[in-house]
């Protein structure tokens, strides 16, 4: 008989599962990678950040996890096709995909340039279609897989100044949907987690551009029924849990964490 403690255990397990998360050497995104490394399994971290990239995944080596840092620009179709090889040279096929990295420009329609609208699609929408691209002809190879988009809660409703940025959060949610539903039949889940604010570069970065006080952006940004901000583990356990077996029958959902903001 096995131990209650040996049970949970499996419930969160990603021992010889292989994950990969894009945007995984800062922020929330290095949140995830970090809780996925600890559950087990092989990791790699993709971002255009090679230092801090680099020092994520020795952070996790030095935790006792496995992991591998490829150079990967979401914006290169060739860039994806190569980090997805490498992954799979290395650990064979992936099992859990993170869509992560994104950007913010805090800007309405008329201010934003039509350069600045292409690169905000093509980073935080576009990069999904890409690393999904790559990634699903393994998963299929293999069984199945999950596959989890961050949104935001700006995917489900509208936020001032941040046209762009609505536009591929909005299309982040759809385009979930749209995957869960063609794949589903290759056991493979799609789903969307959509953070609230959380204190990293780009919620500073807003902050800058927008020309706000700090704290008082902080302070605003706290006002929600758990009144606080998150943090990358707070978005991290939401993914964790719809990366593993605790969530075999959910596919197409957006599951907002925000500590109330929307509600
Ligand atoms: N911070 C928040 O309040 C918040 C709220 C809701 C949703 N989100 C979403 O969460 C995700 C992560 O945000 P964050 O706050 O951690 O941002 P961040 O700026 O702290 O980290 C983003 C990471 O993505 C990487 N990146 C940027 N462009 C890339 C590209 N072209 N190719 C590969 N990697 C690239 C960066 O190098 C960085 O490591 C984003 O999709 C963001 O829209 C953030």
């Amino acid at each position: 008989m096995t131990t209650v403690k040996e049970r949970a255990s499996q419930l969160l397990s990603l021992e010889e599962k292989v994950a990969m998360v894009t945007g995984a050497a800062s922020g929330i995104g290095r949140g995830i990678i970090l809780r996925l490394a600890d559950l087990g399994g092989v990791t790699a971290i993709l971002d255009i950040d090679e230092q801090k990239g680099s020092e994520t995944a020795h952070e996790i080596r030095n935790r006792g996890g496995e992991a591998i840092f490829v150079k990967c620009d979401v914006r290169s179709a060739a860039d994806c096709r190569t980090a997805v090889e490498a992954v799979i040279a290395k650990a064979g096929k992936i099992d859990i995909l993170c869509n992560c990295a994104g950007i913010a420009i805090r800007k309405d329609v008329v201010e934003l340039t039509e350069e600045e609208w292409d690169t905000a699609l093509d980073v935080t929408l576009t990069g999904i279609y890409r690393l999904s691209h790559e990634v699903i002809p393994h998963m299929i190879r293999s069984g199945g897989g999950s596959i989890i988009n961050i949104g935001s809660g700006w995917a489900l409703k509208g936020g001032p100044k941040a046209a762009a940025y609505c536009a591929a959060k909005g299309g982040a949610v759809n385009l979930t949907r749209a995957m869960a539903i063609d794949y589903g039949k290759y056991n493979i889940r799609v789903n969307c987690v959509c953070p609230g604010d959380v204190d990293t570069a780009m919620l500073r970065s807003e902050c800058a551009q927008l020309g706000e006080d700090v704290q008082a952006f902080m302070r605003e940004a706290a006002n929600r029924p758990l009144a606080r901000v998150g943090t990358a583990e707070d978005v991290a356990n939401a993914v964790l849990f719809l990366a593993g077996p605790m969530s075999t029958w959910i596919t197409g959902a957006a599951l907002v964490v925000d500590g109330g903001g929307l509600a």
